[in-house]
C-alpha cells in the first residue's frame, strides 16, 4: 500500500527506524518501518522527525512490536517535506492554550484530529437525522439587515470609510449610501427566514454560521459559531420538544458509532466520564419541567448562588448546572419562561405573563438547545414587539407571515460547538472549533 502523511514521532536506532505516520483519517498512526537496504536511509529516513510529510510505499504485514496489531515494511519512503529546526510541535504535551495560538498547525495534535473528525461524524449525522425526516435543508443569509432576536448584538457589515463616512444633514452615520443602501449585520440567527419557509415548505432546517458580538469571555461562548434550526409549521411546543430529543440522542449515537478510537481517547485524557455520560443520555428519556417549577427547585436548593435566583430572572450558568447536574443528573429540558427575559417572537401563553420557550441543559455545558413555539397571532406579536421596543416597520415580510396564511409553528437552534464541546469534554469551546473568534482575538 501507499501511505501518505506527516510524520508524529521518529525512532532511529541503530538497523532500523520507526515512523509513527498519520494522515488524519483516523485517530491511530501507522508504524512504518524503515530498514537500512532504503536507499535514501542514511541520507533522508535517518534525519526525519516529528511534522516531516512522508510517502511511503510498502507491505502491511503483522506487527511483532507492542501497540499496533499492523505495522507498513517500507520499500520506498520518499520525503515530500521536510521541517525546519524550529517546528514547534513537539511529542510533548502541549496546553491548549499554547495550541490555539497554532491554529495552522494543531489540526495534526491527536486531541484536535479527534476534534475535527467527531466535528465531521456529527456535522453527517445532523444531515442525515432531517434528511430521514424529510426536512428540506434551507441555506438562510448571512448578510441581514434584521436582528432576528431582537437584542442588538450583531457585527456591522459595511464598506463606508469608516475613517470618514458620509454624514446626513442631523451629522449621523449616511447608511443610505452604504453598499446595500441600508444598514446591515452578519446574522445572529438563520430563524425568521427559516420561519418564511416552513410556512411555504412545512418543515426545514439550516445549518449555518451564525455571529454575536456579546462580550463574553467565557468557556462556552465564541462570536462566530455554527448552529442548527429546524422549523416546523403546524407544531407547538410538545412537538419541538420531542424533535430536539430525538435530535441530540440521533447526533451523540451516530458519533459513539463512528468515532470509537477518538471517543475512546477523549474518554482516556480529556474527561473520564464522557463515554457514560453520553450512554446515558442515549438511553434515559430526557427531563421536562417548567420555568416555575425550575425556580422553585433552585429557591429551596440550599445552594448559596452567585446570583440569586427568584421567579423573573434569567437563568445564570450556574443555575442550569445545578439543574441538570445536581438535581437531575441528566438533560433537562425547561419550559414557558418569562416573557421579559425572552425573545420578542415566543408564543404567549394564556396566563400572559410565560412564552412557550424551551431550553435544553445539560451537564457541564448549560443550554445546548435553545428554542420555542413562535408567536403566530398577529396582534399578539405586534404587541410583544411594542412591549420590546422593536421598529414594526423593519419586520414587515415577518408580520406579513402572521397576515398571510399563518399557522403554528416551532423550532429551535443547537449550538454546533456546543454539542462538539459536550461530547468530547473539552473544557474550553475554543478548542472544538478550528479557528475561533472570540473578543479580542481573530487571528488566522
Ligand atoms: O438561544 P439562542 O440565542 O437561540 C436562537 O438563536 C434562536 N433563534 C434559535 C431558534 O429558535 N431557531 O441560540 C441557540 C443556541 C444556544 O442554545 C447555544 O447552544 C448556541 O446557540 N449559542 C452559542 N454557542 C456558542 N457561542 C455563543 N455565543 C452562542 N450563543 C448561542
Ligand atoms: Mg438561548
Amino acid at each position: 500500500m501507499t501511505l501518505r502523511g506527516w510524520v508524529r514521532t521518529a525512532r532511529h536506532s541503530k538497523g532500523v527506524s520507526f515512523l509513527e505516520v498519520s494522515d488524519g483519517s483516523c485517530f491511530a498512526g501507522l508504524q512504518v518501518v524503515a530498514a537500512p537496504e532504503l536507499e535514501n536511509f542514511e541520507t533522508e529516513l535517518r534525519h526525519l522527525q516529528t511534522g516531516c510529510a512522508v510517502s511511503v510505499v510498502g507491505e502491511v504485514v503483522d506487527s511483532p512490536g507492542k501497540g499496533q496489531r499492523f505495522e507498513l515494511q517500507a520499500q520506498r519512503i520518499d520525503v515530500v517535506g521536510t521541517v525546519a529546526e524550529d517546528y514547534p510541535l513537539q511529542k510533548k504535551r502541549h496546553s491548549f492554550e499554547f495550541l490555539r495560538t497554532l491554529a495552522h498547525l494543531r489540526p495534526r495534535t491527536n486531541t484536535l484530529g479527534a476534534v475535527f473528525r467527531i466535528r465531521n461524524a456529527a456535522s453527517a449525522a445532523v444531515h442525515e437525522f432531517f434528511q430521514e425526516r424529510d426536512f428540506l435543508l434551507l441555506h438562510t443569509p448571512i448578510i441581514t439587515s434584521s436582528d432576528a432576536e431582537g437584542a442588538g448584538q450583531m457585527f456591522r457589515v459595511s464598506t463606508l470609510d469608516a475613517g470618514d463616512p458620509p454624514r446626513t444633514e442631523s451629522r449621523s452615520v449616511d447608511f443610505g449610501q452604504d453598499f446595500f443602501g441600508r444598514e446591515t449585520f452578519l446574522t445572529v440567527s438563520g430563524q425568521l427566514e427559516a420561519e418564511i419557509a416552513a410556512l411555504a415548505l412545512t418543515n426545514v432546517y439550516t445549518f449555518g454560521p451564525t455571529f454575536r458580538a456579546e462580550n463574553s469571555n467565557t468557556s462556552r461562548h465564541l462570536a462566530e459559531f455554527w448552529m442548527i434550526e429546524p422549523e416546523m409549521a403546524f407544531c407547538e411546543l410538545d412537538g419541538n420538544v420531542d424533535l430536539a430529543e430525538a435530535f441530540l440522542k440521533h447526533v451523540i449515537s451516530r458519533v459513539l458509532e463512528r468515532c470509537p478510537d477518538d471517543m475512546a481517547f477523549f474518554n482516556e485524557r480529556i474527561d473520564k466520564t464522557v463515554l457514560e455520560t453520553l450512554q446515558h443520555i442515549v438511553d434515559t428519556p430526557f427531563e421536562r419541567i417548567s420555568y416555575t417549577d425550575a425556580v422553585g427547585i433552585l429557591e429551596r436548593s440550599g445552594e448559596s448562588f452567585e446570583f440569586p435566583v427568584k421567579w423573573g430572572v434569567d437563568l445564570q450558568s450556574e443555575h442550569e448546572r445545578y439543574l441538570t447536574e445536581k438535581h437531575i443528573g441528566k438533560p433537562i429540558v425547561v419550559t414557558d419562561y418569562p416573557a421579559t427575559i425572552k425573545a420578542f417572537y415566543m408564543y404567549l401563553n394564556d396566563d400572559e405573563k410565560t412564552v412557550r420557550a424551551m431550553d435544553v441543559l445539560v451537564p457541564k455545558v448549560g443550554e445546548i438547545v435553545g428554542g420555542s413555539q413562535r408567536e403566530h397571532r398577529l396582534d399578539v406579536l405586534e404587541r410583544r414587539m411594542t412591549d420590546q421596543d422593536l421598529d414594526q416597520a423593519a419586520y414587515w415580510w415577518y408580520l406579513d407571515l402572521r397576515r398571510y396564511g399563518s399557522v403554528p409553528h416551532s423550532g429551535f437552534g443547537l449550538g454546533f460547538e456546543r454539542i462538539v464541546q459536550f461530547m468530547t469534554g473539552m473544557a474550553n469551546i475554543r478548542d472544538v472549533i478550528p479557528f475561533p473568534r472570540v473578543p479580542g482575538s481573530a487571528e488566522f
